[in-house]
């Protein structure tokens, strides 16, 4: 199965790049917010940093199946934009989804506190090659009043997915130095990455990640069967990919949400498990600095 890191521009792989239709992208871009990033300049003009997001999407569509899907990431404040170069590049809109944060909102004396990001969903075509409709099973609120029996359909609204760009409290799941520092400040968490892809995809597709980072969408992929390719741009990313694809890590196993998922229709088709899909490294975490 295809799992395969480039260190590269994604534009100058995209345009060179003759394999397979994609089936799925994740998108995750640097959001243009001076961002300290060691390869990336994260201080365009906005005019600049949405030209070539626009022409991310429209490198992209072209290289995907009829009714393969996209999800671009990004701050709810870029909405407009995002749907715009959805939109401009051919891509037709499916949903906004809305993350919901767990650690407390950005507070404001001019505005409602921040509490989400979005994810923008479109497919190539209207009708998308893949939607599988996921169900989830979520513990009760005090509001609900009875136990669910088949739990609930996932919404455009997620609101279980803890973000990992919290310090502390983002616990084992980022990939860390020995000081404890974390090696990625934008690390996006498995879960978020395993909820799509079972979304999109079905067993043997590919999924493509034009700003792998850490490469979160890669490991994600190769548990759930689905080939992959993720473009980083900076070395020192690239190779902290290359080992955590090489030597998982416990944090990484998502084998633990298959429950959560259990009310899925034939999700054994969608998500085969072996206890040989994953072997771990005895020693978890332990992402030594290159
Ligand atoms: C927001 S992060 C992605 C995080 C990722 N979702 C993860 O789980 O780790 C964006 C990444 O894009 C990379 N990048 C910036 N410009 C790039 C380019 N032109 N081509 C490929 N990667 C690029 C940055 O180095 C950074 O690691």
């Amino acid at each position: 199965m295809i799992c395969d890191i480039k260190n590269d521009d994604c534009i100058k792989y995209l345009e060179e790049y003759q394999g397979t239709d994609f089936d799925l992208t994740f998108l995750d871009p640097p959001f243009n917010q001076s961002k300290d990033y060691r390869s990336h300049d994260d201080n365009m003009t906005p005019r600049k940093y949405w030209d070539w997001m626009s022409e991310v999407c429209n490198i992209v569509y072209q290289k995907s199946s009829q009714g393969a899907a996209i999800y671009f990431m990004q701050r709810e404040k870029n909405a407009q934009y995002v749907l715009d170069a959805l939109a401009t590049s051919g891509w037709t809109f499916q949903n906004l989804i809305i993350w919901k944060k767990k650690t407390s909102a950005v507070p404001s004396n001019i505005r409602y506190g921040k509490h989400y990001q979005i994810i923008a969903f479109a497919t190539k075509g209207s009708a998308p090659r893949v939607f599988n409709k996921l169900r989830i099973d979520p513990p009760l609120l005090v509001t609900d009043k009875y136990q669910r029996p088949n739990g609930m359909f996932v919404t455009d609204v997620w609101d279980d997915i803890r973000e990992l760009t919290s310090g502390y409290f983002a616990g084992d799941e980022p990939l860390r130095y020995e000081t404890g520092e974390r090696v990625h400040k934008q690390q996006s968490p498995v879960e978020l990455l395993a909820r799509i892809i079972l979304s999109s995809t079905n067993v043997g597709d590919l999924v493509f990640d034009p700003f792998a980072g850490t490469g979160t969408t890669l490991v994600v992929a190769k548990q759930l069967h689905r080939k992959s390719i993720g473009v980083e741009i900076d070395s020192k990313n690239y190779n902290f990919v290359r080992k955590r694809i090489e030597s998982p890590r416990s944090t990484d196993d998502i084998k633990g949400m298959y429950s959560y998922y259990r009310f899925t229709e034939k999700l054994e088709e969608l998500w085969p498990v072996s206890d040989h899909d994953y072997v771990l490294d005895p020693e978890p975490n332990q992402l030594k600095i290159f």
